[in-house]
């Protein structure tokens, strides 16, 4: 395989060089050239979805508070950039459709829903900005792409894992191989610690689609992709193009 042939994501953006989960994130990420976009969605007080990790503001802008008690716009008085570098202060958190109608510019959005009860709302707002071919939806919970796809089968799924290697890892690849075609969705995206040569083959030879996160080094991104990984999340896209233009110089010099 190619360093060509995989699919690269900037985790909530390139979130190693802007404010994470952010439209300046998310527009560094363009600008250097990725094919998805990773974004994390919550749901407001008032039914609105927005982007943001984690269950409060506290960690990433100047307000504290959970998200689930606040309206959109409070949560949108908060400054989510200044935490970043002074060059992103009065950056706010941004909504799920505006970030859509961002990335879909050139890219896909991979879209991870955080809590359990937002399929609904997702896929709405996925229709509203006619998203359904820019889009995949990641989850952890299985609840979560079951019923997307029963919303609208059109949508791509990707099941995430957090699990830790567990040997036999062949074994390993094996279960949640069922749990995600189970589900039906058509990529298993799991830690990149998960992974060994075994474990990356005997996914691929089912033809499930092997994704991973969260990888900024540059040396384990190939090692990688030799392994057949046909995604990478990372923090630094710019270390895809690092890493590519090593493996440009590396096939002119010896082959
Ligand atoms: O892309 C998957 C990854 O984002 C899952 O973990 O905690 O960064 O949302 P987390
Ligand atoms: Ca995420």
């Amino acid at each position: 395989m190619s360093w060509s042939d995989f699919v690269r994501i900037a985790h909530r953006g390139a979130s190693g060089l802007a404010p994470e989960n952010t439209l300046s994130a998310f527009s560094k990420a363009l600008e250097i050239g990725v094919d998805g976009v990773e974004v994390d969605v919550r749901g407001t007080l008032d039914g609105k979805l927005v982007v943001l990790h984690d269950q409060t503001l506290d960690r990433t802008t100047d307000r504290t508070g959970c998200i689930h008690r606040m309206s959109l716009t409070e949560i949108q008085e908060a400054d989510a950039g200044a935490w970043f570098g002074p060059s992103f202060i009065g950056e706010k958190v941004p909504t799920l459709a505006e970030s859509l109608d961002l990335i879909k510019k050139t890219a896909i959005t991979v879209l991870e829903v955080k809590d359990e009860w937002l399929s609904a709302e997702v896929v709405r707002a996925i229709h509203h900005t006619q998203s359904v071919n820019n889009v995949i939806v990641i989850s952890f919970h299985a609840s979560v792409l079951l019923e997307v796809r029963s919303l609208d089968p059109r949508i791509p799924t990707g099941f995430l894992t957090s699990g830790n290697p567990t040997p036999p890892q062949h074994k390993q690849a094996l279960d949640l191989i069922q749990t995600t075609c189970k589900i039906g969705a058509s990529t298993l995206n799991v830690k990149h610690e998960m992974l060994d040569a075994s474990f990356a083959w005997e996914v691929r030879k089912r033809g499930v689609n092997l994704w991973v996160w969260t990888v900024d080094d540059v040396i384990q991104m190939q090692q990688l992709v030799t392994l057949g990984v046909q995604g990478i999340t990372s923090n630094f896209p710019d270390r895809f193009v690092q890493a590519g233009n090593e493996e440009e110089n590396y096939n002119e010099i010896y082959n």
